[in-house]
């Protein structure tokens, strides 16, 4: 009894020597902080099918109009496939100087949210399309991933290239960035063009006092 008792106190006093490192979850905040359209990536990273249908898998939780859910995702991961979606996307358009993505920084996984078979593209699926590709990318950060998405791109050519039957409606590129960004406060009347200088993306965003009505 006594012995089980030290024993036990023992192992009391182990235990509490041990460091207990909590893991805090991300707050929506920093989420969103790190949530930057990337359209730089490590090639080093490879983002391999589960992890996309990790993120996809969000899309079994979330709002949809009338609840309807008529967005069809088809996963493209590192290969042939996903040279041929990169030229078959825009990216950083407002960028007048340079062309990206920079050779040897292109996202080589995507995740092109389609619309299911015989449905219709309308208001509702567009509202549905934002909150999905919005809630994969937290999802993405939430992994220590990032992404883009990307709505400038030839659908037809993306169609033929991946051999895609449904109607795609976004792309989304998904990988391990290796950008530096800034956001900037500005007013509702200032230029809200994001532009590049010494290797840091500024992001202009308008204050809250003027995104208010009064
Ligand atoms: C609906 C939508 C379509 C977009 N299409 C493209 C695109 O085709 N190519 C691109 O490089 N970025 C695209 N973007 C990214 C925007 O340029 C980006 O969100 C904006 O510059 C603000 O940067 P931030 O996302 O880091 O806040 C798109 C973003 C959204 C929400």
């Amino acid at each position: 009894m006594a012995d089980n008792y030290l024993e036990k106190k023992y192992e009391e006093f182990k235990n509490s020597k041990k460091v207990v490192v909590k893991r805090t979850n991300p707050s929506l905040d920093t989420l969103l902080i790190k949530n930057r359209s990337t359209r730089g990536y490590l090639k080093e990273h490879v983002v391999r099918v589960d992890e996309l249908e990790k993120i996809v898998r969000v899309n079994t939780q979330i709002a949809s109009g009338r609840n309807q859910q008529v967005l069809r995702f088809r996963l493209v991961t590192k290969g042939v496939e996903a040279e041929k979606v990169v030229g078959c996307v825009r990216m950083g358009s407002a960028l007048k100087d340079i062309t990206l993505p920079l050779p040897g920084t292109e996202p080589e996984a995507f995740i092109v949210a389609c619309l299911q078979k015989g449905k219709e593209e309308d208001r509702i699926v567009d509202v549905d399309l934002g909150i999905s590709l919005q809630s994969m990318l937290l999802k993405a950060v939430e992994m220590g991933l990032n992404g883009l998405v990307i709505m400038a791109f030839n659908k037809e050519k993306l169609k033929d290239a991946i051999m895609l039957e449904n109607e795609p409606l976004a792309v989304l590129a998904i990988g391990k960035g290796i950008e530096k960004f800034q956001l900037l406060q500005i007013s509702e009347g200032d230029d809200h063009t994001y532009y590049r200088k010494e290797g840091i993306h500024y992001i202009p965003k308008v204050k809250l006092e003027d995104l208010l009505i009064h």
